[in-house]
């Protein structure tokens, strides 16, 4: 008998997996690698571009060779540079804190590196609203606001990724640190939206001023997309989990068994 067929003794049971998702698990952490090492290495440029910038705000006079550095304004020119130095961090931190193999299997690590990652998405968010609002963006008003619910929207996730962390709600604390980490990628995706469009458009749509079609489109686009599709495939996976059949909670995880334990 083959592995999916059903017989007698599977009746009653779910049905057996299909073989790709038995490869996809027994190969888990060769696959997790190789996505994360993809999503670095396209990461890369911007991560180095954002630390480099912000730290050389930072630290020396970028008169004429930065558009955000105002000697006039120091404080919130401070700000913005360290806004561009956190959202490194905040950036490169995010898919590490996805990787199941190495949650499972270094808890402590994934909770000292979550920390940090909370702490770069407060610095990163907050910052980033600042300018927005203290300083205006390039975009006007339109982008003001959409990088305001962005900065707004990244605050949330960190602060309730924490808070449900601390509590040990494992499956709210999940949901929002997905959130949080969509959030943070999705301002490198910002970027890369615009390479793309240059290839395949020529740049159709936009403007020195960023008020063009596809600017606006972009200013909200970029992060609201990406968590709008995160949502759907939340909504599918508890549909999945209610299903008859289904198993009822999550996996066994060290830090969920941690949880279970009475008194710990
Ligand atoms: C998630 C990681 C983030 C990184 C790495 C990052 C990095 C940067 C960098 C490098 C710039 C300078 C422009 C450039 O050289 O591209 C910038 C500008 C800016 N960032 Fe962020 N940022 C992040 C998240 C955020 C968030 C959450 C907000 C929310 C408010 C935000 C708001 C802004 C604003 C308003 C500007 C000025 C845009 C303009 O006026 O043209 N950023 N950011």
């Amino acid at each position: 008998m083959t592995e999916a067929s059903p017989g007698p003794a599977t009746a009653g049971r779910p049905a057996a997996r299909p073989r790709s998702a038995g490869f996809a698990r027994r190969n888990a952490g060769l696959l997790w690698t190789l996505g994360t090492a993809a999503l670095f290495a396209g990461m890369w440029g911007f991560v180095r571009h954002s630390a480099g910038l912000g730290l050389a705000g930072l630290t020396r006079d970028l008169s004429g060779e930065s558009p955000f550095y105002d000697p006039g304004a120091p404080a919130i020119t401070a700000i913005m540079f360290a806004h561009m130095a956190a959202g490194a961090g905040l950036t490169l931190l995010a898919p590490v804190q996805l990787i199941g193999p190495l949650r499972r299997a270094r808890p402590r690590l994934h909770r000292g590196l979550g920390s940090t990652m909370i702490a770069l998405g407060l610095a990163t968010g907050a910052g980033g609203v600042v300018y927005a609002l203290g300083r205006g963006t390039t975009g006007g008003p339109f982008m003001d606001l959409s990088s305001t619910v962005y900065g707004l929207l990244i605050l949330l996730a960190a602060v309730e990724t924490f808070r449900h962390g601390r509590a040990r709600r494992w499956p709210a604390h999940r949901r929002w640190g997905l959130r949080l980490s969509v959030l943070a990628i999705a301002s490198w995706l910002y970027r890369m939206h615009y390479v793309i469009w240059d290839l395949i458009a020529d740049g159709a749509g936009t403007t020195p001023d960023m008020t063009g079609p596809f600017d606006r489109f972009q200013a909200w686009g970029f992060y609201l997309t990406y968590l709008a599709l995160l949502e759907i495939w939340l909504q599918r996976e508890r549909r999945r989990a209610r299903a008859p059949g289904a198993s009822r909670g999550p996996r066994p995880t060290r830090t969920g068994a941690e949880a279970a334990r009475p008194g710990a």
